[in-house]
């Protein structure tokens, strides 16, 4: 009937929510015993897969007794680190990084990344640029072999906000596809960033060549950031439904 099987789906949906916040622990564990070590500074990233490694991290430093110092890439991770009574930084006093953690929204073959989700992308590539390694971490839904194929709310942008319908504009003018002002849950008005900037979803059509899409939207007036990260990545760690944990 159609109760039951609205009962399945429900569970169904349940399950493999539960798998994914599974995964992202997997993941996030694993990069986290990889790749902190001793005295080192780190850049910690944004979203719900993040949370999991700044509890790792905490757990290490408590355990190990670490001299870890942190550098956050957002109003979140600035919170995280604090609840967590880690030591926090930022880039006027650590200006490099030895390794930046963080999370993904889709990686394609080539570890490009789109990045963005929580609206965090301009402070997130600012620190993963700082870093000497850059990991990504991230559960089984997030790999793809072309970005677009699985994470479909497009590439975020951020835009200065008086220029938000011009940049629209010219984005989907150039590249096709549209270029949505991102709103608040509420629809009381657009999502505001950790800048006071706003957020554009461009929504391609088709697979691009994402290195001169970055450069050409970056040039944009108006735009801050996007959130393709290209070249950046130097490992992604996907935690598996099956429990693995997959390294590329
Ligand atoms: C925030 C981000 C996040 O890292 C990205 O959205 C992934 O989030 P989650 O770990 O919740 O899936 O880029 O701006």
């Amino acid at each position: 009937s159609v109760d039951t099987r609205h009962v399945f789906l429900c569970r169904k949906r349940r399950y493999s929510t539960i798998m994914a916040e599974e995964a992202k622990k997997l993941a996030a564990y694993a990069a986290v015993d990889n790749h902190i070590q001793n005295n080192q500074v780190v850049g910690v990233g944004s979203g719900s897969t993040i949370v999991y490694a700044v509890d790792r991290l905490a757990e290490r430093v408590r355990q190990e007794k670490l001299n870890i110092v942190c550098v956050p890439t957002s109003f979140q991770a600035r919170q995280l680190i604090l609840q967590h009574g880690l030591s926090l930084s930022d880039l006027d006093r650590h200006p490099e990084l030895d390794v930046a953690i963080d999370g993904a929204d889709e990686v394609d073959s080539a570890l490009t990344l789109i990045k963005g989700g929580g609206g965090c992308l301009t402070q997130e590539k600012i620190v993963a640029g700082c870093a000497k390694h850059f990991i990504v971490i991230a559960d089984y839904r997030k790999d793809s072999k072309s970005l677009g194929q699985q994470w479909k709310k497009g590439v975020p942008v951020e835009v200065i906000p008086m220029a938000y319908v011009p940049v629209s504009r010219a984005i989907a003018r150039r590249f096709g596809g549209e270029a949505v002002l991102r709103m608040a849950v509420s629809k009381a008005g657009p999502v505001v960033t950790d800048n006071s900037n706003f957020i554009l979803d461009w929504k391609f059509e088709h697979a691009q060549n994402w290195k001169e899409v970055n450069t050409a939207i970056k040039m944009i007036p108006g735009v801050v950031e996007t959130g393709l990260f290209v070249g950046m990545a130097e490992k992604v760690y996907f935690g598996m439904e099956d429990g693995s944990v997959k390294v590329r």
